[in-house]
């Protein structure tokens, strides 16, 4: 009914229009005109949005909102089908900034927010009234307070519900879980209470949830594992306390075979993989082979790794850092050396207590751009299979107990930027190959037993901006090369 109105609707608006009028509004892509109600229904929304920054000056009282910055019409029915109020994120802090440009973006940051004290105002119209045919909502980033807007809840059609980045603070109400057509709900980084419903399990269109960095609790529901079509689950940051095995049986439904990434990572989860007979305690997680990315980082896991993840043929990302697996580093490696190990892109087993010796297996990982092993008590030397890593960019190893010289062939890594050795018994002079690391631009060395003169090939790590040599005995004369390190930003003067 609404699709054969709209029709008719354009086809009146097409015929009599003359060629130039189209020319002259410059929205020949579109010949739409917004529906009367939901053009009011997105005034008065306006009239409750702070917007310092006048970003919605183009929603004017006589103006066409399918033309309005943020709103997408349906090209037929010309009912209002997106709104994008998403404002653009804050800054992230980062060495190349000075205080004064950080506060300037922090500043523009907090001029775009349509949120603030909308929610202070008590007698809020249901300025959503009109839009019941939104497809897609994002309200990102936006500051809004309070509890979820219940005024939501006729909007049955959304696909796609973008509240992330605000300081929602209700439970997730109980509406929600009937919106059937929903492929894309972030609720992530608000306040949100309470627990999950296991009604979640009504939302069977769903693609992706996020529900991280807020305030829930009690145990993610089992029907999570029947929603067939979901690829992510993103629920890190928030206070389940639960069994990791009782998770990863939830997740062996229908999902476990779709599901690519799965963030459960600082949510005081507790557990193990396998029991202490080394039997898998779960094979759950083994039979996530579609994952592109594990996150359990931030937990109490302890225990071993199973071997089944080593067959986990598509992860390209593996987060285990910061839990208590207390296992032999080579141990692990061997049993992440399945058909997994073509594609690992990032390992991350920092802060996990591991011991023992890296092996040389570590060279069957191809494809590592990131691999993070610092704050373990790892010991012995680095393996000369390491510089066989071609698209190795960040390596950290700091506080372990390495010792032993650095392989000759470290030169190969051309793709290295940031070297972290910092704190280990690392001994002997640099070697020389060091001078091809010419994408470095992060080399901390600091206590070692690094011994013998400054090497002159330094002076060709041209993108270098921190190097600290500190607290090693390198001695001798500064070489001359070194006055090519002109991007440097921080040095470590023991050394120069
Ligand atoms: C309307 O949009 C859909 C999808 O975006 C597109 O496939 C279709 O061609 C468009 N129709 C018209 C009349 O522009
Ligand atoms: C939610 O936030 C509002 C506004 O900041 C506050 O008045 C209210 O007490 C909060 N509610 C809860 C449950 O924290
Ligand atoms: C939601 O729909 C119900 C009936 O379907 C209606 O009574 C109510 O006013 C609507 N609420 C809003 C906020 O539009
Ligand atoms: C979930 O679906 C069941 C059965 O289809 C239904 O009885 C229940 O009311 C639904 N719950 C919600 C919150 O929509
Ligand atoms: C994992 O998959 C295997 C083979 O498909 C199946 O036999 C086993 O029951 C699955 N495990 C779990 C926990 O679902
Ligand atoms: C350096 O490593 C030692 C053990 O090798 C450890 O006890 C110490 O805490 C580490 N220092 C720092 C700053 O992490
Ligand atoms: C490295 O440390 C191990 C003990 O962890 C020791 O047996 C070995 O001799 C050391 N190697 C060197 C070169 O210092
Ligand atoms: C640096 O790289 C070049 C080209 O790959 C190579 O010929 C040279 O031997 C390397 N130098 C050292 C010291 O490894
Ligand atoms: C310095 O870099 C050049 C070109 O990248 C390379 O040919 C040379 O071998 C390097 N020198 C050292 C000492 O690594
Ligand atoms: C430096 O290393 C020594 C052992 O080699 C350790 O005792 C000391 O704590 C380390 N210092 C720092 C600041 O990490
Ligand atoms: C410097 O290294 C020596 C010897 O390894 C160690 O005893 C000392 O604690 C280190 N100093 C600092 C500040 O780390
Ligand atoms: C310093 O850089 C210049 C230009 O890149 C190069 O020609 C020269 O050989 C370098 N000097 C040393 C000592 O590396």
């Amino acid at each position: 009914m609404e699709g054969s109105l709209g029709f008719l609707f354009l086809t009146f608006l097409i015929i009599p229009l003359p060629h130039f009028f189209i020319f002259c509004t410059g929205h020949t892509h579109s010949q739409v005109r917004c529906i009367d109600t939901e053009r009011r229904a997105l005034l008065t929304f306006k009239q409750h949005l702070i917007d310092p920054s006048n970003r919605l000056s183009s929603w004017t009282a006589d103006g066409d909102c399918c033309h309005w910055v943020g709103v997408v019409c349906h090209n037929l029915t010309a009912h209002v089908h997106q709104l994008h109020l998403r404002t653009f994120p804050p800054p992230v802090w980062d060495d190349s900034m000075t205080d004064e440009q950080y506060w300037a973006q922090e500043e523009a940051y907090e001029r775009s927010w349509f949120g603030g004290n909308y929610f202070e105002n008590t007698l809020i119209p249901s300025w959503i009234f009109g839009l019941r045919n939104l497809v897609s909502l994002d309200l990102s980033y936006n500051d809004f307070q309070g509890p979820i807007l219940v005024d939501l809840q006729n909007m049955t059609s959304l696909r796609h519900l973008d509240l992330s980045e605000n300081h929602f603070n209700s439970s997730i109400p109980n509406w929600l879980y009937s919106f059937s057509h929903i492929e894309f709900l972030n609720l992530g980084s608000n306040n949100l209470q309470g627990t999950i419903s296991s009604a979640i399990g009504n939302l069977t269109s769903a693609i992706s949830i996020d529900l991280s960095y807020n305030q829930l609790g009690g145990k993610l529901p089992r029907s999570l594992g029947n929603l067939c079509n979901l690829r992510e689950i993103i629920v890190s940051y928030n206070k389940w306390s639960q069994e990791i095995s009782e998770i990863l049986e939830s997740l062996s439904g229908c999902v476990s075979n779709r599901l690519e990434i799965l963030d459960l990572s600082y949510s005081q989860l507790h557990g193990h993989l396998m029991d202490e007979l080394g039997g898998t305690i779960s094979s759950a997680i083994g039979n996530l082979t579609s994952a592109i990315s594990i996150d359990l980082s931030g937990n109490e896991l302890g225990g071993k790794l199973p071997r089944s993840l080593g067959n986990l043929c598509n992860l390209r990302e593996i987060r285990l850092s910061s839990n208590k697996w207390s296992q032999e580093i080579s141990e692990i490696l061997e049993s992440l050396s399945g058909c997994l190990s073509d594609r690992l892109e990032i390992l991350d087993l920092s802060e996990s207590q591991l011991h023992g010796h890296l092996l040389d297996e570590l060279g069957v990982f191809k494809n590592l751009i990131q691999l993070s092993f610092q704050d373990n008590s790892i010991s012995g030397p680095i393996p000369v299979s390491l510089a066989n890593l071609p698209s190795l960019t960040y390596l950290d190893f700091s506080n372990n107990h390495i010792n032993g010289t650095l392989p000759q062939n470290f030169g190969q890594l051309k793709n290295l930027v940031k070297l972290v050795l910092r704190n280990n018994s690392i001994s002997s002079p640099l070697p020389v190959s060091f001078g091809n690391l010419s994408s470095l631009t992060y080399l901390e060395l600091r206590n070692n037993s690094i011994s013998g003169p400054r090497p002159v090939s330094f002076g060709n790590l041209s993108s270098l901006t921190y190097l600290d040599l500190g607290n090693n005995s390198i001695s001798g004369p500064r070489p001359v090369s070194f006055g090519n390190l002109s991007s440097l930003t921080y040095l470590d003067f023991e050394c120069f």
